[in-house]
């Protein structure tokens, strides 16, 4: 459920027709809604009921310091995967002692300023990165809390871009090599055991793939017992889909409940702390991208609606065929219907954010590309000298601008001419 509805013929975004926001931050414009992410953080809070948790929200999929401190305020923990999120994550007032970073190359700078924010817990990828975040620890004088992601070479059946807990992918320790990994983490003085975690991939829309690794996560749990180590918490990653067109994938309530019937068969698990990381699930339906149709341009065998986003803006159409519904804002004037490839203005024939929809339009017309909240600007770039979106939030019938249109300028402020050009422009 999300809060963006049409009202008398005009899409809303909570009590604020999306009209407004076009005219008065100019489009393309991200719109996020604070209502529905809020409700998506609560699903997964109030799933859990009184089972010890923490929501560690991806900070990847929408990092926004007005989405981060919003979840921050509401009690949340943040996944992040660099430095760059944590620092973020402070910015917005997040709680040190609730972020989990994961990742699998992080620097020794990274791990010192994680390790001097305070952070809960490092999810650790590998032997080497066990080793060096051990000396690193040992350096500050500290004991690094740590948690072994294990891939458990189960298939998410997703997208193989964002599939990340089969063998072949780069991610986590193979669950037959977990044992070991976790005997060396014991035996090293600066790092302290608290955790195990998997990651098995995103947009999954059944629950059998996270029941399975949650079989195999319990079978290790069992054996580090048995060696006398003990875990706090077991973080079960993000990864839970949302219904972009047809999907229906498991609620967060259903989801919490399978895994806490599969768990409470688990002698003990009631101490068992469960931590969550997800992302698309709590920001992807709070979000659409509003843009405006610049030309609309009929072919023999397609006709192009021409719109002013990009795949700099939105990447996912492009990168990852990714369907997302795209919707007309204002649907009060008549307009003939017909079918369109959305297309951008880069210079890439990949660039399109949506095919083959049937629309009525006209140019001048504002559309918004729904489930836009997750992976949207976070990946957007420059290409083809493009400024990224501004970013706006509603709250009710109140808008805040929580990210400017970026200025041209600032597309090529760290630049340098050469030396000996910079002479002649003089
Ligand atoms: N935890 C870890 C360690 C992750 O790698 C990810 C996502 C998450 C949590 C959050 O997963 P989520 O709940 O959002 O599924 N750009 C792609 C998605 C990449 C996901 C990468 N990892 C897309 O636009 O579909």
């Amino acid at each position: 459920m999300d809060h963006f509805d049409y009202r008398d013929g005009v899409l809303y975004g909570e009590d604020v027709p999306l009209t407004r926001i076009a005219d008065e931050f100019g489009t393309p414009c991200y719109v996020y809604s604070r209502a529905t992410l809020a409700r998506h953080y609560r699903a997964y809070a109030e799933a859990l009921g009184g089972h010890p948790h923490l929501i560690c929200y991806a900070v990847k999929a929408n990092s926004n310091l007005a989405v981060l401190g919003l979840l921050a305020t509401m009690g949340a923990g943040f996944d992040i995967v660099s430095i760059g999120e944590l620092e973020r994550v402070l910015a917005a007032g997040g709680d040190p002692a609730r972020v989990v970073f994961s990742g699998v190359a992080k620097q020794e700078a990274e791990m010192t300023r994680a390790l001097e924010a305070g952070i809960k817990c490092f999810n650790v990828e590998s032997r080497p990165e066990l080793e060096r975040l051990n000396a690193v620890a040992g350096r500050l004088g500290m004991q690094a809390p740590v948690s072994l992601r294990v891939n458990p070479d189960v298939d998410a059946g997703t997208h193989p871009y964002i599939s990340t807990g089969l063998k072949d992918n780069k991610f986590g320790i193979p669950v037959d090599e977990a044992l070991a990994a976790y005997e060396l983490a014991a035996t090293l003085p600066h790092l302290e055991v608290v955790g195990l975690d998997c990651h098995i991939g995103s947009q999954l829309t059944e629950l059998s793939p996270f029941l399975d690794a949650l079989d195999r996560l319990l079978v290790l749990l069992e054996r580090l017992r048995e060696r006398g180590i003990e875990i706090e918490h077991l973080d079960l990653g993000g990864g839970l889909g949302v219904p972009y067109q047809h999907e229906h994938p498991p609620a967060p309530f259903d989801y919490a409940t399978a895994l806490l019937e599969r768990l409470s068969a688990w002698p003990g698990s009631e101490r068992l702390t469960l931590l969550f990381e997800p992302g698309r699930s709590i920001a992807a339906n709070a979000g659409v991208l509003l843009t405006r149709v610049e030309f609309l341009k009929p072919g023999e065998t397609k006709n192009f609606a021409i719109v002013d986003a990009a795949m700099n803006d939105l990447i996912r159409p492009a990168l990852y065929q990714a369907w997302q519904a795209i919707l007309p804002v204002d649907t009060r004037h008549p307009r003939d219907a017909a079918t369109y490839d959305v297309v951008g203005p880069v210079c890439e024939t990949g660039d399109f954010l949506g095919k083959d929809r049937e629309l009525a339009i006209a140019s001048g017309d504002l559309l918004a590309v729904r489930s836009a909240g997750a992976y949207g600007f976070v990946m957007a770039s420059n290409y083809n000298s493009r400024p990224r979106p501004a970013e706006v939030m509603v709250d009710g019938d109140r808008t805040h601008l929580v990210r400017r249109r970026e200025r041209l300028e600032e597309l090529w402020a760290g630049e340098a001419l050469l030396p000996d050009n910079a002479q002649e422009a003089r």
